[in-house]
């Protein structure tokens, strides 16, 4: 994704271009590291031929995530002969660390998230005509990276993080290794970003970590769903989503939260992995199939229905085709209103990689396809069930060609409507839709 700014400064003559591959968690990051280097200066350009600088955020989740960058490096290089330098930023940077001097020897900068902080010190080294200026060695830190000039590309709708790094240590997982250890950021800090961002006009705030619910306030003032429930009672907020959660460290007040603030959406994100509590355990996830069902029935116990999502990987080494079955049963038992499923990819560093990756690739992806099939009956009957309520949509554009509003709804679906008023109801508008028509995976309908 190409992330743009929309900072209005006075033409400086140094120019930056970002790409931003991977998670949510990323492009808030980029959202900060633009917004740094505007604040030293520099502006933003949409290609990278019209850029001095040339900048890459990475992800290193999958194999097939950490080979883009590497292709983008390719094709770009020969730009480096005109004068222009190249950082590699993310988790792909810190995962690689200086092996990425020798294999993209153009390559200036080299930056972990965890070291983002010392961005504009970095930047003054690469201006001096340094070549391999390094920022790897912050994953203990205590410090979160935090700025006030964050660049938000969406004027109505905004990330927070709340928690940095990961201290889980799946055996699947890079995240530990790329992104270092746990730091929450403050409750008196995170609340602050957030009425500035009321004031600013936004209405919806999404609070980020790689594991939100073992968000810690450092001043020890309020736990997480006290935190979300503060968040969402901010005058002139009007959703609040949080991602991701962990099934392990996520509690019953959250739900209880979720009942008593009508501003936190409808939704709730809970990766599960795998459905057999023996893959769960290999997967060092500190759960079982039960504990993790547990969870699930306190929020189809809240008071308003709450949308579930979850991850799933397909192909963990030992998965038998008995515990794959077991996968699938969870689909039909939870009734998930989406579901993102990978193949399991070898990840470097993680304990996962030294056992064997015994099970093919034509059997990961027909287990994949499989999965995918299912989960597409389950959200069409799910989603059919809607046909008929009314909800209240955020408006988040235009399809002019199908002369047709997309919405979003607070349970996180897709809800595209037609509308009777002459002019069409502007990004950001909240108004309720009923809904006439349903797809595996949005809604139709037309505005009340
Ligand atoms: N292989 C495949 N999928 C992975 N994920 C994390 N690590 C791997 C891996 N090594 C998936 C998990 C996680 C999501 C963000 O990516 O499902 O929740
Ligand atoms: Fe990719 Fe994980 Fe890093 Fe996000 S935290 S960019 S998903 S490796």
């Amino acid at each position: 994704m190409t992330t743009q700014n929309n900072h209005d400064s006075a033409s400086p003559s140094k120019t930056f271009y970002l790409e931003t591959f991977g998670c949510q968690m990323n492009v808030h990051d980029s959202e900060k590291v633009i917004g740094t280097l505007v604040q030293q200066g520099y502006r933003q350009v949409e290609d990278e031929e019209a850029a001095d600088l040339i900048l890459y955020n990475t992800c290193s989740i999958r194999d097939k995530a950490e080979q883009k960058v590497f292709n983008r490096l390719n094709d770009y290089k020969k730009l480096y002969r005109q004068g222009k330098r190249f950082g590699v930023l993310g988790c792909v940077a810190q995962q690689e660390g200086e092996r990425i001097f020798e294999r993209a020897p153009f390559v200036s900068l080299v930056s972990g998230s965890a070291s983002y902080r010392r961005l504009p010190e970095m930047l003054i080294q690469i201006e001096q005509g340094a070549t391999r200026v390094t920022g790897l060695d912050d994953r203990q830190t205590e410090e979160t990276f935090e700025t006030e000039f964050t660049a938000r590309t969406n004027p109505h709708r905004g990330y927070i993080t709340i928690i940095e790094g990961c201290d889980k240590f799946c055996a699947y997982c890079v995240v530990p290794y790329t992104r270092g250890k746990e730091r929450s950021r403050t409750s008196t800090s995170v609340l602050a970003e957030a009425r500035r961002m009321a004031d600013a006009g936004y209405t919806e705030i999404q609070l980020l970590g790689q594991n939100v619910n073992s968000y810690r306030d450092s001043e020890g003032k309020l736990s997480f769903a006290e935190l979300l429930a503060a968040v969402g009672q901010i005058t002139g907020i009007r959703r609040v989503r949080f991602t991701t959660s962990h099934p392990r460290d996520f509690t019953r007040d959250i739900v209880e939260a979720i009942d008593a603030v009508p501003s936190l959406c409808d939704h709730v994100h809970l990766p599960v992995q795998s459905g057999s509590s023996h893959v769960l355990q290999m997967m060092q996830r500190e759960y079982t199939r039960e504990q993790y069902l547990e969870r699930i029935a306190w929020i189809k116990a809240a008071r308003r229905p709450i949308s579930m999502t979850t991850d799933i990987i397909v192909g963990f080494p030992g998965e038998t085709p008995e515990d794959f079955e077991q996968t699938i049963d969870l689909l039909a038992e939870v009734q998930y209103d989406g579901v993102f499923a990978f193949k399991y990819s070898p990840r470097p560093n993680t304990p996962a990689v030294t056992m064997p990756d015994s099970i093919v690739d034509e059997e990961k992806s027909a287990r994949l396809q499989i999965l995918l099939e299912r989960q597409r009956e389950i959200q069409r009957i799910n989603y059919n069930n809607h046909v008929g309520e009314i909800f209240e949509v955020m408006v988040e554009g235009q399809n002019a060609a199908r002369a047709q509003v997309i919405g979003r709804t607070s349970q996180n679906k897709t809800l595209n409507f037609t509308t009777s008023q002459p002019i069409m109801p502007a990004t950001g508008n909240y108004l309720p839709v009923r809904v006439t028509k349903s797809f595996p995976n949005s809604l139709v309908g037309e505005a009340v």
